[in-house]
């Protein structure tokens, strides 16, 4: 293991933290603090300096590797803030019917999407669970991701919702990435309930919260409060239950519909409120002045078709943005954090400076993790990358579609 990395000659360090931050807002999101020709070490893990170049010849580090960085740029790693990486099966059939024009509700009511995935738990063993989204893992740590939120929400019953718990602890432990788990019980709603929702949130409240609590198995608590999903008064009474046990809510919201779940959200303190293609004046009136993170989902939205978020609106109104990938077999079957830079410039015209903090600094905090990740900082974990050479930051959303990380370290080493 290798204790001590000095990274020399970048062309530029991008993301540096000069005073502490939690997010940025508004016109904020348009500052970027970066060092051009500059060196980065990395001791136990951690950040421990970084600076001009010339600086370095004035001090004595004690390092075992140097890499030279001549032509590349030093980023923090991507935090994915919104993931539903441990599924038992990829769903390309019925993106079949996406094609031919079926919406997303459509393939809901015959029972698909999530539903679909749920029947597949069924039969799924925890280490086949861990098995294929260590793979994803390791799939999207390679792209740059040092951080990610995963959510159960296929299982739908306390067993397999609890399965899903399991296995995502155990990708914490074995994983070099950094992750937060969220219970989403109320993540659709199973067939043999429908007509008696009611009953099936009051199993979430009764059973569900209290077992996963128990066995401190989720960080966060997740309502997919939506048209034909869930309503604000069931948001209510999830996020409340979840409340007494100390998980903070991390929603599913507006997606669909104008659906309250913004609302609901701010009202119970959210982390973030996500998805938000249906926000409109009143959402981001209410979105003013509180900790709540909005967090777009340019993935989903892209792959479904939907309308696009109003994400420059939101920020003209002094509002933080922050993306994430929604990895998903459903609505979004890519955890590629690139992409999802590129696409906050293209489809949502964020500058590139606003894209980067949307998918660093303000992505860590929606997941709780921005006093040890998101930024270049002294202390905060060495989760960063080395790109290939590239012209200049701009080429970062730019250049989709085409991998510019070369290499990545988690905790201080080499992936
Ligand atoms: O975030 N919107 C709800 N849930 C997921 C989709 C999950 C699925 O279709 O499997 C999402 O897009
Ligand atoms: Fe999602």
């Amino acid at each position: 293991m290798i204790m001590s990395i000095l990274i020399k000659n970048i062309k530029k360090l991008v993301q540096v933290e000069t005073k502490p931050i939690r997010f940025r807002a508004g016109k904020q999101m348009s500052e970027l603090n970066c060092i051009e020709n500059a060196f980065l070490f990395i001791e136990k893990g951690k950040i421990a300096d970084f600076g001009k170049m010339t600086n370095l010849e004035l001090q004595t580090l004690n390092f075992e590797l140097s890499i030279d960085a001549t032509g590349k740029m030093v980023f923090p790693c991507f935090c994915d803030s919104h993931t539903h990486l441990v599924y038992p099966a990829s769903r390309e059939i019925e993106y079949v019917d996406k094609i031919k024009g079926l919406s997303y509700e459509e393939i809901a009511k015959k029972g698909g999407g999530i539903l679909n995935t749920a029947n597949k738990m069924k039969e799924t063993t925890v280490a086949e669970l861990i098995d294929s989204a260590i793979l994803r893992l390791e799939e999207i740590a390679k792209l740059g991701t040092g951080a990610v939120e995963i959510k159960s929400g296929y299982g739908l019953d306390t067993e397999l919702e609890m399965k899903m718990l399991y296995a995502i602890r155990k990708l914490k432990e074995i994983s070099p990435l950094t992750i937060k788990a969220t219970f989403l019980g109320a993540h659709s709603i199973p067939l043999e309930y429908r007509g008696k929702q009611h009953e099936y949130v009051d199993l979430v409240i009764n059973e569900m919260i209290p077992m996963v609590a128990a066995e401190e198995l989720a960080d966060y608590i997740d309502v997919f409060c939506d048209k034909g999903f869930f309503t604000v008064e069931d948001t209510e009474r999830i996020l409340m239950a979840g409340m007494k046990y100390g998980l903070r809510p991390k929603i599913h919201a507006n997606e669909l519909d104008y659906s309250g779940g913004i609302q609901v959200g701010v009202k119970y303190n959210a982390l973030s409120v996500d998805h938000l293609e249906y926000t409109g004046d009143d959402e981001i009136e209410v979105l003013k002045n509180t900790e709540t993170m909005p967090t777009i989902l340019p993935g989903a939205a892209f792959f479904l078709g939907m309308p696009y978020a109003p994400a420059r609106k939101m920020m003209d109104a002094g509002l933080p943005v922050a993306m994430a990938s929604d990895f998903n077999p459903g609505s979004s079957p890519s955890g590629n954090m690139q992409l999802i830079l590129s696409m906050a410039s293209i489809l949502y015209r964020l500058t590139p400076e606003e894209a980067i903090n949307a998918v660093t600094l303000n992505s860590a905090y929606a997941m709780g993790v921005e006093e040890e990740l998101g930024t270049i900082a002294v202390g905060k974990k060495a989760n960063i990358f080395i790109t290939k050479e590239i012209p200049s930051i701009e080429f970062m959303p730019y250049s989709f579609g085409s991998n510019k990380v070369e290499t990545v370290i988690l905790n201080g080493e080499i992936i």
